[in-house]
């Protein structure tokens, strides 16, 4: 944590080099990654002068999805792009830490919410630049306060969630020159007004067949320095993989079982094909249904 910043895991300077895999690799629908651009740029550039009640914009984008999507990686990967395309002095990426603040003294996490909307946001938005704020895993944040949840969670977490709302709203009146990605791969767990207060929701799904595909050319190329010859037994491969329903990071995480299931492809893993990754998938299906 940046010394100072409560709530706050990260302060990155945008652009960085290395970050820009975070864009450029996460496969997606078609549209999605325009539309998440389009409207981070337009947000970051226009927001201030917008009447809230004509266009009520809030300056916050969900991407929601399940597990091993590349929701997080796409939203650095999101600022990262937004920033060289703003050029001059990029810009400011904050990343809030959705878990520091659950807490077991009664008011404690209302607290420490308010004052992250209140005070640090603000604060840091002060310095001026384009500000970015993830908020990763934001069920943990904005826990809805449905009937069922009311039951099972305590009050404080509620009043916890009625700070964020309260917070959104004050940082989009007062902070023209932020705007919010919340990631969530839990929807259904999120409150409802905050969710209705997103200017853009964009799921994540489960990457089909010619997503696979790319990204399992991807990884064994950064294994064995070029691409895959072999279409058909990738496209075969890739077909295997939808058939299993794997998200797009065990996709990836194939092509380490395939290492790791030989010495000779550990010590040089320059020799992997497409059939040891096949072999991986197999056994890792054959290892669950056991
Ligand atoms: N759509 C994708 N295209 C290519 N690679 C992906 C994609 N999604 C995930 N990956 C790979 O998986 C890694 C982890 O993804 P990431 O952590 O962004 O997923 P996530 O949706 O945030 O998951 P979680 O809900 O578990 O936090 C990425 O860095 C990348 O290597
Ligand atoms: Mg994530």
């Amino acid at each position: 944590m940046p010394p100072g910043v409560e709530g706050v895991v990260a302060l990155v300077d945008l652009p960085d080099a290395a970050w820009e895999s975070r864009w450029t690799r996460i496969v997606t629908t078609e549209g999605l990654k325009d539309r998440l651009l389009n409207f981070t740029l337009f947000s970051l550039r226009h927001r201030g002068r917008l009447d809230a009640v004509r266009l009520p914009i809030h300056g916050l984008v969900v991407l929601a999805g399940p597990p091993g999507t590349g929701k997080t990686t796409l939203a650095g990967g999101l600022a990262d792009t937004a920033a060289r395309e703003l050029g001059a002095g990029g810009l400011l990426f904050v990343e809030v830490d959705a878990h520091a603040f659950p807490s077991q003294l009664l008011g404690e996490s209302q607290r420490s919410v308010a004052r992250l909307f209140e005070r640090t946001l603000p604060d840091l938005a002060a310095r001026g630049r384009p500000t970015i704020v993830l908020l990763d895993e934001v069920e943990s944040l904005a826990v809805s306060r449905s009937g069922a949840s009311l039951e099972t969670n305590p009050v404080d977490v509620h009043r916890a969630t009625d700070a964020l709302l309260e917070g959104i709203d004050e940082v989009a009146r007062r902070c023209p020159n932020v705007t919010f990605v919340a990631t969530t791969n839990h929807p259904a767990g999120v409150d409802a007004a905050f969710l209705s207060r997103a200017d853009l929701v964009e799921e994540m799904g489960l990457p089909g067949v010619s997503s696979v595909k790319r990204i399992l050319a991807d990884t064994i190329a950064e294994v064995i320095g070029s691409e895959p010859a072999d279409e058909p037994a990738l496209g075969a491969l890739a077909e295997a993989c939808v058939a299993s329903q794997l998200d797009a990071r065990r996709v990836r995480k194939l092509i380490l079982r395939a290492i790791a299931s030989s010495r000779e492809l550990a010590l040089s893993p320059e020799r992997l094909r497409i059939e040891d990754v096949a072999a991986a998938l197999r056994d890792e299906a054959d290892g669950a249904h056991r």
